[in-house]
């Protein structure tokens, strides 16, 4: 077993029967849903979730969870997802599956949010490893990153990997720009100098949610919690 499905399955265990749970994208996300999905079968719980993603909906479904739209939701109570980093403060870097508006929506709406990653997602600063990926309007594709550079940032367009020629398309139909900063800004101004930029849907810096946050970490001898 390795350290992203031992988080996995130790974040399965605190769903609780009735509970509507939101479902994050990824490696370690997966490893949660088919454990959660196992626990639903064999303990015969009743539990309902909300999708973050079109390829998490596909797992879900495939795992024969009951998948509520997220404009059925009328509440999230626990939202488990990875993320691409963790700062000290609980802030995260989240959207190398470009999925991070609909996971946004989530964590926003949440009651808790059970993070899951190994060691390996912990910095000590935000951007020491990924950039942050910044969701746009394909419309905006040139217009937007004149605003972004002023913030100091270098975007760079998302290329879909092999099978498809031209840029990531994202869930919502939309492009993908993947944005370094110098070293050190001032992240919080960023997230809402982003949120403001016409032409931007949304961003994958997610600072506001650490006081609901845990923070569990798969490492080879089991899991901890993050102080
Ligand atoms: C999806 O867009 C991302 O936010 C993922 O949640 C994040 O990249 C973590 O993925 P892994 O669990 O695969 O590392």
């Amino acid at each position: 077993m390795d350290d992203k499905q031992r988080v996995g399955l130790e974040a399965a265990k605190q769903v609780k029967d009735g509970m509507v749970v939101g479902l994050g994208t990824g490696s370690t996300a997966t490893h949660f849903i088919r454990e959660l999905a196992r626990r639903i079968r064999d303990e015969k719980l009743s539990i309902q979730c909300v999708s973050s993603s079109f390829a998490c909906s596909l797992l879900a479904r495939a795992e024969g969870l009951t998948l509520l739209s997220a404009d059925q939701a009328e509440r999230i109570d626990l939202y488990v997802d990875g993320a691409d980093e963790v700062s000290p403060e609980k802030g995260l870097i989240k959207g190398r599956g470009a999925a991070m508006v609909g996971e946004k929506l989530l964590a926003e709406a949440c009651a808790s949010f059970l993070v899951i990653v190994d060691e390996g997602k912990l910095v000590k600063r935000l951007g020491a490893k990924f950039p942050v990926p910044v969701e746009i309007m394909p419309a905006a594709v040139r217009l937007v990153q004149p605003g972004i550079i002023a913030l100091g940032g270098k975007p760079v367009l998302r290329l879909a990997p092999g099978g498809k020629d031209g840029p990531v398309v994202s869930d919502n139909g939309n492009l993908i720009l993947d944005v370094t900063f110098p070293a050190d800004p001032d992240w919080s101004a960023l997230d809402s100098a982003l949120n403001c930029l016409p032409g931007v849907v949304g961003h994958g810096l997610f600072l506001r949610y650490a006081k609901k946050s845990t923070i569990l970490v798969g490492h080879p001898g089991g899991v901890r919690v993050l102080p």
